[in-house]
């Protein structure tokens, strides 16, 4: 279905287009699949994100609608994200390795792995698809379900797809959430100090 709807940010200075139009829908079109070469570049883009000491902690599970890994992770989410992310064409289990193999900490694990699944979601974005991320998740059957290293912490699933109506989705309280306006706290209250 064609996307009628106007998401985009309201900025106080202009910003990145990708990034102002990037939101977070929960009406995915479950006729059409992210080509194979699209998959592959969001996958590279969060490959090339910065990281503590060049250590790459993100690992990914990815599962293509239609496939066992695909029903997997759509039976480990929680509450109502199991009504909606099972239409995304692709989901994708993000993990952070937080020991490496040699048994040091790594610190900075989550903090990498969340600008690498940022990375992922504006180059899918940029590329016309939509992503939303969910932490409602049920972490240790996922870990059991893909035999999951301790090493590993199991932090967030991403949906990426082709975009449809919100009339599309069956649960009105989902409609409603997918045309509320989006907000964010003033720039203001993010600055502790800007002198
Ligand atoms: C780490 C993380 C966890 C999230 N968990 C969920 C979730 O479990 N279910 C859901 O519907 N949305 C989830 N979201 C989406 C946020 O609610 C959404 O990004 C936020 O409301 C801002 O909206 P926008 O992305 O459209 O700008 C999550 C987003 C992030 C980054």
């Amino acid at each position: 279905m064609t996307q009628t709807l106007n998401r985009t940010a309201v900025t106080s200075a202009p910003i990145s287009e990708v990034i102002a139009n990037r939101w977070s829908p929960r009406s995915f079109d479950v006729s059409v699949d992210v080509p194979e070469e699209n998959i592959t570049a969001f996958l590279e883009a969060a490959r090339w994100s910065a990281s503590a000491s060049n250590t790459q902690p993100w690992r990914f599970i990815v599962g293509r609608r239609g496939t066992a890994t695909h029903s997997t992770i759509v039976e480990h989410l929680m509450g109502f994200n199991k009504a909606w992310a099972g239409s995304a064409s692709v989901l994708v289990v993000n993990l952070a390795e937080t020991v490496s193999p040699e048994g040091a900490e790594q610190r900075w694990a989550h903090y990498d792995l969340g600008q690498a699944a940022a990375t992922l979601a504006l180059q899918a974005h940029k590329d016309g698809f939509h992503v939303h991320q969910m932490g409602g998740i049920e972490v240790d059957p996922l870990r059991r379900s893909f035999n999951v290293d301790d090493r590993f912490d199991i932090v967030s699933v991403t949906a990426v797809g082709v975009l449809a109506s919100p009339a599309a989705l069956a649960d009105e309280v989902l409609r409603e959430r997918e045309v509320a306006p989006r907000v964010r706290k003033p720039l203001a209250e993010l600055l502790l100090a800007d002198d």
